[in-house]
């Protein structure tokens, strides 16, 4: 088959190797050439494992191309994919002048008949938008050209992101049009094999599925996240409640894990635009404001244990950060944990010297040449005359460092664990003072 995929960040970029992958000729724009020129160079403009190499190798094999010309795009793919970004505007809801832009583009460029596949996180009723605008071009310049809209989420992870498009737990299809649910079927058969997972729904509760399932994991979150604090008061260990309670297969095992926060580019972005939905129809969603204003305030909780144990003012302090990415295996620092920590101490007066696998780049970027945060090489020397070591994110890495080094490097033996790695008996024995999330 012939596909476009418009947008080729993370999203679209993902899909259309992975398409091709499958066989089908896949044509990737972007309006950015910035981006386009490094596709074409070989490279990849993320970090996403695997990724980089089903790029190339699709690339060579001629099913892969990359452009900055809508109107060859639009006459392209039978299929068109709209992957571009849904960015938050000041109020919280998904801005979709980049979404409305893309289907205006493929109305006015489109040949022949076209399925339009939303992939982009919209509020329900974009899919009518989207037929709206593409109908307004179609009638501008006269055409009668048959086209439809379908809704694709995506339920793509960061750092597992060609895993989950490539062996899909469920594919969910929100449209009316037969030609389009058969073209569909068909695109996704390859990923299928095993059973079917492909689900047929009408276009709205296809928008809103993919809202649903952020929400609900993000809800799992802020639920233990508050139980977390609870249990500290309370003398109790979250991480054994959470298997106490993940054993019972009506609430399962993920995301039960208490931390420092979630962060990334779908849940706090979903969540918020997931409540402006409801107000703007007349519905105040009252969980959801919960698990939203829980998660900022979870984001404090670090900072908040260093100041319990250091005092408010931490001027002349040095901290060791581990982890700067939202979450392991990607350098996204979108609504990450480790941003909202770095503003908090530099504002009481410390310093830090961070390390992060892959995501010092993205760091650098954001922070400019903030004099406070120096960056190394290596976790260990991040520690190297630290007063304490603070760990946002999990990396493997991080699993078992060497403690005695570790103790021997700080000022003060002192761990704040963001994502409860250690076990507290063992950090009790090697003298190591543990500060975890709720390990009461
Ligand atoms: C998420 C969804 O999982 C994915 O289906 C959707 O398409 C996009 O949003 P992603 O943002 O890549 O994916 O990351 P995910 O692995 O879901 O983690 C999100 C955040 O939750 C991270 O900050 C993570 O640290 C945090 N988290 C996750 C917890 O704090 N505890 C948990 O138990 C699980």
């Amino acid at each position: 088959m012939k596909i476009t995929v418009v947008g080729t960040g993370y999203v679209g970029l993902v899909s259309g190797a992975c398409l091709a992958d499958v066989g089908n000729d896949v044509l990737c724009l972007d309006v950015d050439p910035n981006k386009i020129r490094v596709l074409e160079e070989g490279g990849i403009p993320i970090h996403e494992p695997g990724l980089l190499e089903i790029v190339r190798r699709n690339v060579a094999a001629g099913r892969l191309s990359f452009t900055t010309d809508v109107e060859y795009a639009a006459r392209y793919g039978t299929i068109q994919f709209i992957a571009v970004g849904t960015p938050p505007d000041e109020d919280g809801s998904a801005d979709l002048k980049y979404v409305l832009a893309a289907a205006r583009n493929i109305g006015r460029h489109m040949d022949g008949y076209r399925v339009v596949v939303d992939k982009s996180t919209v509020p329900v009723g974009t899919g009518d938008r989207v037929e709206a605008v593409i109908a307004e071009e179609l009638a501008a310049r006269g055409a009668d050209i048959p086209f439809a809209v379908v809704s694709n989420p995506e339920f793509l992870k960061e750092g597992a992101a060609v895993e989950d498009f490539m062996r899909p737990d469920r594919i969910i299809v929100g449209a009316d049009d037969k030609r389009a649910i058969d073209l569909m079927r068909q695109l996704y058969g390859p990923f299928q094999r095993s059973h079917e997972k492909l689900l047929v729904m009408d276009v709205r509760s296809a928008e809103l599925t993919k809202y649903a399932a952020n929400a609900m994991l993000a809800t799992r979150i802020s639920f233990m996240n508050e139980l977390a604090n609870l249990s500290e008061t309370l003398g109790a260990d979250i991480e054994l409640v959470r298997q106490g309670i993940g054993s019972d297969p009506r609430i399962g095992w993920h995301f039960l894990y208490a931390g420092c926060g979630y962060g990334g580019s779908c849940f706090p972005k979903d969540v918020k635009a997931l409540v402006r939905t409801g107000r703007e129809n007349g519905h105040d969603l009252l969980l959801l404001n919960a698990v939203e204003s829980a998660n900022d305030a979870q984001k404090l909780r670090l900072v908040e244990k260093i100041v319990a144990r250091f005092g408010e003012d931490l001027s002349g302090m040095r901290f060791a950060l581990w982890g700067l990415a939202f979450k392991p295996n990607t350098d996204d620092m979108r609504d990450a944990p480790s941003r909202v920590i770095l503003a908090e101490l530099f504002q009481r007066g410390a310093t830090a010297v961070a390390y992060d696998p892959v995501a010092m780049d993205e760091a650098r970027r954001i922070f400019g040449d903030e004099p406070r945060l120096l960056y190394v090489e290596r976790p260990m020397e991040a520690v190297e005359g630290a007063d304490a070591l603070v760990i946002v994110t999990e990396w493997k890495e991080f699993r078992s460092p060497d403690f005695e080094r570790i103790r021997a490097a700080l000022k003060h033996p002192v761990i704040f664990d963001g994502r409860n790695m250690y076990d507290p008996a063992i950090m009790r024995e090697m003298g190591v003072e543990y500060h975890g999330i709720g390990r009461g």
